[in-house]
């Protein structure tokens, strides 16, 4: 009987979850595989829900998050606890996600110990290494240790093209976020947490925001958040959900800015189930999220990016994203664009989706079974 191959896939915090989530499951399902599921705990509640959100068990769990954490702290447990994994459990292969510590670190402890990494979400870029931070670097980094890259776009392709990677070491797969998409948005889903939402909205339009970037904690943070606030002072019709990160940071920003605003709820994170669907009945949603920039295109939901570059263009080519960037005044302006002007909202609303066509898990997998791993 053929061996099995064994793959150890790592990651730690909750879009990594969002978006390995559906390439555990596939994986599991194939005769060829021996999957280890492995996470940091660099997160630590806002892994568990997206864990029971898609059943997923994993088999280590490095438990590695402090309050207040820093990329020392992250880098330095996940690099020493990946180590004691990887030594007991000799992998053929690690897969990491994207462009987080816990992907930078785990795919390095890998490097170390001569084992090939897999990189999924590969090739996105901005260039500057300052912004997105620290994950521009982390991206870059990972892209050099990789044996083989999945990238979601052809854009992303060509970058690691361009860099001089093997091109035949290059797969254009589609975004694994795209998969879990289409298992949890649903027209008829229905949940206490969002009828309750919908009654709170009535008439009004709701608006959705996520902000949690730490380029942006501090100053910037209360500059977004006043601008956003100004927007809603004048428009009596809006009401903003804000599902704020459990970051102490980025709480206690929302707290100040926001505070007294009965047009506002600033909530905990929300189950990922339940948070694609609002995303689903929102009419605008402001962000400095990456995963949430992938998915509101697909949704046919405008989205004002909460920052001055981003490494996914295509949804902004796509029409879909708007940069905003971090300055007050920028915000008010774009905020109050697209509330009062009916012509560019409804342009922006047209579903397009760069990002596949939600069987990136499924192609990686059939890539996996294939290739060699040197
Ligand atoms: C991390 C990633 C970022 C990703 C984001 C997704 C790095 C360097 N950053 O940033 O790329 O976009 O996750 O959300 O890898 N906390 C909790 N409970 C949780 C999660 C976080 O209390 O479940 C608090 C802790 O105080 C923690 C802090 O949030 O120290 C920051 O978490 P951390 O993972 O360091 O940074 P993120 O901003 O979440
Ligand atoms: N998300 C969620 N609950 C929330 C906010 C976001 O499940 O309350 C999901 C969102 O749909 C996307 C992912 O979390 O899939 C984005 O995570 P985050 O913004 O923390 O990280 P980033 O994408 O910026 O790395």
């Amino acid at each position: 009987m053929e061996k099995k191959r064994k793959i150890v896939l790592v990651f730690g915090t909750r879009p990594e979850a969002i978006k390995m989530c559906p390439l555990v499951k596939e994986l599991k399902n194939r005769e060829k595989f021996r999957i280890i599921v492995c996470v940091t705990g660099q997160h630590r509640e806002m892994l568990e829900q997206v864990l029971c959100s898609f059943c997923v068990k994993p088999d280590y769990d490095l438990k590695i998050m402090e309050q207040g954490q820093t990329l020392f702290d992250i880098t330095e447990k996940v690099l020493k606890g990946m180590k004691e994994i990887y030594a007991r459990e000799k992998p053929d292969m690690v897969l990491v996600h994207g462009d987080t510590s816990t992907a930078f670190a785990s795919a390095l402890a890998a490097f170390y110990m001569n084992i090939p990494v897999g990189h999924v979400e590969a090739g996105l870029r901005t260039y500057d290494i300052h912004a997105p931070y620290p994950e521009e670097f982390n991206r870059q980094a990972i892209g050099s240790i990789a044996a083989l890259h999945f990238a979601p776009t052809e854009a992303a392709a060509e970058h690691l093209i361009q860099e001089g990677k093997n091109k035949e070491h290059i797969f254009i797969t589609g975004n694994t976020a795209i998969d879990a998409l289409h298992t949890t948005v649903s027209k008829d889903f229905s949940d206490p947490v969002l009828d309750e939402i919908d009654r709170w909205t009535g008439d009004g339009r709701l608006i959705l925001l996520t902000a949690h970037r730490r380029e942006n904690l501090g100053q910037p943070l209360y500059d977004i958040f006043g601008g956003i606030r100004q927007v809603l002072l004048e428009h009596t019709d809006l009401r903003l959900v804000y599902p704020v990160h459990y970051n102490p940071q980025v709480r206690k920003a929302a707290d100040e800015v926001f505070a007294g605003m009965d047009r506002v709820r600033l909530i905990d994170p929300m189950e990922v189930v339940t948070f694609h669907n609002l995303m689903e009945r929102s009419f605008l949603i402001l962000t400095d999220s990456g995963g949430i920039q992938e998915e509101a295109p697909a949704l046919g939901k405008p989205v004002l990016v909460l920052r001055d570059t981003t490494e996914r263009p295509e949804g902004v080519a796509a029409g879909t994203l708007r940069l905003a960037g971090t300055k007050k005044e920028n915000i008010y302006k774009e905020f109050k664009l697209l509330v009062e002007n009916h012509e560019i909202y409804d342009m922006m609303s047209r579903a397009a989706n760069p990002y596949g066509d939600g069987t990136a898990s499924r192609q990686i997998a059939d890539i996996l079974e294939r290739e060699a791993y040197e």
